[in-house]
């Protein structure tokens, strides 16, 4: 039983995110969607709201889990009996950093893999940061965010 760990801020969840977690579903018996606490970053929605976003458009999907944690990413994986990180990558510019980040992660623990999925050719453009500055100004953001959350999501960038 392979159970893969697939970390992130999902702040909130996009459709590429939703993307890679259905492609994870389909390749692991296990994925957990991973939330992290990230001291650094402000984000627009707390914990529990990403949590109830991605628990909402996971739904159907019986082999996924929602969680979120703090601290190193390797100890979350290692604490849920798990050894693959599943990571995105949308373009070569996510590449330098993530490169890093998974060499570091191996540096901690030799023993977890991190295993990329190139997004669909439909989202390479995405991420969360773009999505809410395109819809806080008034751009649309329908085919970007799912169904499930996307009033939601209109609701609070209308609000700041
Ligand atoms: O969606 P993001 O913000 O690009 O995800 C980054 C994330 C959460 C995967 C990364 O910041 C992370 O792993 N944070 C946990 C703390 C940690 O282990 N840091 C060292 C990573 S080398």
């Amino acid at each position: 039983m392979i159970t893969a760990i697939y970390p992130g801020s999902f702040d909130p969840v996009t459709n590429g995110h939703l993307d890679i977690i259905k492609r994870s579903a389909k390749t692991f018996d296990k994925v957990i969607v991973a939330i992290a606490q990230n001291p650094n970053k402000t984000p627009m929605f707390t914990i529990e709201e990403r949590m109830d976003f991605l628990k909402r458009v996971i739904n159907g999907l019986p082999n996924v889990e929602v969680d979120h944690f703090d601290g190193l990413l390797v100890d979350y994986v290692k604490e849920k009996d798990a050894h693959v990180i599943i990571k995105g990558l949308r373009a070569i510019s996510d590449f330098e950093y993530e490169f890093q980040m998974a060499l570091m992660n191996r540096k901690l623990d030799s023993d977890i893999e991190t295993l990329f999925m190139m997004t669909s050719y439909k989202y390479s453009f995405l991420s969360s940061s773009m999505m809410k500055e395109v819809g806080k100004l008034g751009g649309c953001i329908a085919e970007l965010v799912p169904d499930a959350i996307l009033p939601d999501v209109l609701k609070r960038l209308k609000s700041v």
